[in-house]
């Protein structure tokens, strides 16, 4: 019912002539929203209304430049709506943009919890570098959120390998990328990103609390999500722009010390989880397509691809 998501009240009789089904099934639908975690409030005769977050992303009140937006208060996952949408032919800009998320995804399968109060958004790209380049803007991704963070609060997050945001070794922003390859060619790219920016500590689910923080809680002030997510749109244009025309010697010697800045992988003695076993290694580089080279403990160079790898 994305009627309701304007935050204004509608009487379940408008709900009903709009939608064309009765009240008994407006009120059904309320029902299992509410079961889902949407807060709706019913306020006699004047009806329903969305209890918006104090800073809603709803589009009129924000903007993300260079983006065009497809906003829901709830999705079952930004990546999946914006994939959809490349499929069908979306421009590059397109960004999905949900207030909930009911199947966050997170890498390697995992889930990713996604209540009220994070910038949950997925971008449709199309970049013109073959596939093996084009996993560069993950990592590019990481430093547009970490410095649209910075802008907007002073916090100053780092990037531990490849692209997770971290503020006091705690999870602030997760990025998922998704391509679409056909002929040796990117079809299109679904960049996800996940940042943890209005949650208080209990907002989050218990198993996570531990592991998780938000700006807001690093700052102990309120955060506005909408100057987040426009300082993000911004600083990743500027980035990815520069990397499609500036190729190799932009990505090693501009972008690279840039990431370098903010690594928190780079340099330390790692443990690498990965599907073939875990090891421990000493992080010492990133290679032309963001895998990260370890030297391992027989003193081999090895590239790490996919894997989940923490500091000793
Ligand atoms: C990770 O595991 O660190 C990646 C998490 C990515 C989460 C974001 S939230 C917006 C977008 N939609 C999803 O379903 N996942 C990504």
């Amino acid at each position: 019912m994305a009627l309701l998501a304007d935050g204004a009240y509608h009487s379940g009789e408008a709900l009903s002539a709009r939608l064309g089904i009765t009240r008994a099934a407006i009120w059904k639908q309320v029902e299992s929203m509410r079961e889902r975690g949407i807060v709706i409030e019913s306020a006699g005769k004047r009806g329903y209304r969305m209890t918006m977050p104090d800073d809603p992303l709803f589009p009129p009140l924000m903007n993300a430049p260079g983006c065009k937006i497809e906003y829901s208060y709830e999705m079952v996952s930004t990546n999946v709506r914006a994939s959809e949408l490349a499929r069908q032919g979306a421009e590059e800009g397109t960004l999905a943009l949900a207030e909930v998320q009911t199947g966050g995804k997170g890498r390697r399968e995992r889930c990713w919890a996604s209540p009220l109060g994070g910038v949950w958004c997925s971008l449709v790209l199309r970049p013109t570098q073959p596939p093996a380049e084009a996993q560069r803007i993950p990592l590019v991704t990481a430093v547009a959120v970490a410095e649209a963070c910075e802008d907007t609060t002073g916090l100053k997050p780092g990037v531990k390998w490849p692209n997770d945001l971290l503020i006091g070794g705690r999870k602030l922003c997760g990025i998922l990328l998704e391509m679409s390859v056909e002929a040796e060619r990117v079809q299109y790219l679904t960049m996800g990103v996940g940042i943890n920016a209005a949650q208080r500590g209990e907002d989050f689910p218990e198993e996570i609390r531990g592991a998780a923080t938000s700006l807001a809680i690093e700052c102990g002030a309120p955060v506005k999500r909408g100057d987040v997510l426009r300082a993000f749109t911004e600083r990743l244009w500027h980035w990815y722009r520069r990397l499609e025309l500036g190729g190799d010697s932009f990505y090693h010697e501009v972008f690279m010390p840039a990431y370098i800045a903010r690594s928190v992988t780079l340099g330390r003695d790692v443990t690498v989880v990965s599907d073939e076993g875990t090891y421990a290694a000493h992080a010492e580089a990133i290679g032309g397509s963001g895998e990260l080279i370890v030297r391992t403990a027989a003193g081999t160079t090895q590239a790490v691809w996919a894997a989940d790898v923490s500091v000793r």
